[in-house]
């Protein structure tokens, strides 16, 4: 039995169908439920910046998240395989009439994600005042709390809608299956096999 996390929304549907592929059979959760439990497989649908720490406390043997939440959390989990969904990038987005200039003495950079943000920055030595916040981060910059964001941009409408754009790619993201290093080692023939079924229904 492998306990798989999923983040809620279009990554989960997108998993599902692969596994209703794979296995061809419906892999539904029912209303509202949180949990469906099959012969082989036990799907959790968490929150999106939750998959890497149920697979990291072994909540959940494998998973699939963004490229972009495992970068920014930096936990010690096996990246076993690009999905090829989800794709999207995160950037740094201004208002839609300004340049990006850093020869500013200092900025402020409004982001929910403070690691990337700062690793960026402080690789370039520009000087930065980071502000965490947990979402509608496209707001800052409007009401000043902010001069610029790091934040997803997957269609750009969010940016477009709100007066902003993006300026600088920082890195591109996609959706990979990530494993828990002791279930790797423990479930390992289970792990490659579903691995291996998923590699081949998404390159077919
Ligand atoms: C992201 C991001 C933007 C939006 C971008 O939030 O913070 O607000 O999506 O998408 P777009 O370019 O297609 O408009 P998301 O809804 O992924 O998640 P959150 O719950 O982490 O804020």
């Amino acid at each position: 039995m492998l306990t798989i996390a999923l983040p809620k929304g279009r990554i989960a549907k997108e998993t599902l169908e692969i596994f209703e592929k794979i296995f061809d059979k419906k892999f539904q959760f029912g209303e509202r439920k949180l949990i469906l439990e099959d012969d082989n497989f036990r799907f959790l649908l968490v929150r999106n910046q939750d998959v890497p720490t149920y697979v990291y406390h072994q909540a959940a043997d494998i998973g699939v998240v963004g490229l972009d939440v495992l970068e920014e959390q930096r936990l010690d989990l096996v990246r076993l395989l690009d999905m090829n969904i989800g794709i999207c990038k995160v950037a740094i987005g201004i208002k839609k009439e300004e340049e990006l200039d850093f020869s500013k003495p200092s900025f402020k950079v409004a982001t929910k994600m403070v690691n990337i943000a700062r690793d960026f920055f402080s690789k370039r030595a520009i000087p930065v005042e980071i502000i965490k916040l947990y979402g509608s981060i496209e707001l800052a910059p409007l009401i000043g709390l902010a001069d610029m964001i790091v934040d997803i941009v997957e269609t750009g409408e969010t940016m477009k809608q709100n007066g902003l754009k993006p300026a600088y790619t920082i890195m591109e993201s996609s959706a990979h299956l990530i494993a828990n290093k002791n279930s790797f080692y423990a479930k390992k023939d289970e792990i490659l096999d579903i691995y291996e079924k998923i590699s081949l229904t998404i390159k077919g």
